[in-house]
């Protein structure tokens, strides 16, 4: 991402647009009502270089899901193939299915910014818009044209945002006065203003120092109760830490082995995650 605090205009797109929701999968019933998101046979080509070979997983709903792996493997474009953020890269070309409570959501008839209000998503850096913080987290309900109670809204989100007590007594100066943690904790109030069912989380904590990183892990694992997570990094650690599953990529855009997080870091099936997990290789 941009080293700046201006938005890209991908991350502009998460939250912008008034299109109708989901409706066909809004009304679809799944078979496993615990699966969220089922990944099967996903592949991605950037142009003629293969990033994703057929990845197929099942996310359970209320988790976190961790993806680790080395840089390089893949773990961005899976994350993107969940809300269609790959759309935006004209060289990507996604193939397989991906299906958000049975719907698949390459389907034709799926708006990928209506997707996008139901599957929030936090960058690396921290990107707050150059507004106040009220108003950070009721753009995407302005943009989008939810009414509602607004200061209530402000105040919920920025509760479960862990970020409340903080920025109780400033909500009108801007977002970008607030330390790179609290801009994160922002960035998380904004993404579940519009009550999202899926938050996407790329590396939210590799910009912040260790202090700012314990609390959006924190964050991460009280938003589970309410939310599907699923969260990239490559530390290790955390994914112990606050995962329920862990997906392992590896170099060649394979998903080596997904499982319980617990099995994963402690009698993984496969050799080379264990070498990847015990830093035979990274
Ligand atoms: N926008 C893009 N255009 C072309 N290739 C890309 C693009 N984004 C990622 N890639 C390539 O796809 C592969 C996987 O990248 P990425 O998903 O970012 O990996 P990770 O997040 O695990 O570091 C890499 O080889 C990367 O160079
Ligand atoms: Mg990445």
């Amino acid at each position: 991402m941009t080293g700046t605090n201006d938005p890209t205009n991908d991350e502009m797109l998460v939250e912008t647009d008034v299109s109708d929701g989901l409706s066909a999968a809004e009304s679809s019933v799944t078979d496993d009502a615990e699966t969220v998101i089922e990944s099967k046979d996903i592949n991605v080509w950037y142009g003629d270089d293969h990033a994703l070979t057929d990845i197929s997983m099942e996310i359970p709903e209320n988790s976190v899901t961790a993806m680790i792996g080395p840089s390089g493997c893949g773990k961005s474009t899976f994350l993107r193939c969940i809300n269609r953020m790959n759309d935006l890269i004209d060289v990507a070309r996604v193939e397989g299915d991906l299906t958000l409570r049975g719907k698949n959501v390459y389907d034709d008839d799926v708006d990928p910014v209506a997707l996008r209000r139901r599957v929030g998503m936090v960058f690396q850096k921290p990107n707050p818009f150059p507004k106040s913080i009220y108003d950070n987290v009721v753009y995407g309900l302005k943009i989008q044209g939810i009414d509602g109670d607004y200061d209530q809204i402000v105040e919920d989100s920025l509760k479960r945002a862990a970020l409340w007590d903080e920025v109780k007594d400033r909500l009108h100066e801007s977002g970008l006065d607030l330390s790179g943690g609290q801009q994160q904790r922002l960035c998380i109030a904004r993404a579940i203003a519009t009550d999202p069912e899926v938050l996407l989380m790329d590396e939210p904590a590799s910009a912040l120092d260790p202090v700012a990183t314990s609390q959006i892990e924190d964050l991460v694992e009280e938003l589970a109760e309410d939310y599907t997570v699923v969260i990239v990094t490559h530390n290790m650690q955390q994914a112990a830490r606050i995962s329920d599953k862990t997906a392992v990529f590896l170099t060649g855009g394979e998903l080596v082995e997904f499982d319980d997080t617990q099995k994963i870091f402690e009698n993984p099936e496969s050799q080379r995650v264990e070498d990847y997990i015990t830093g035979k290789f990274g």
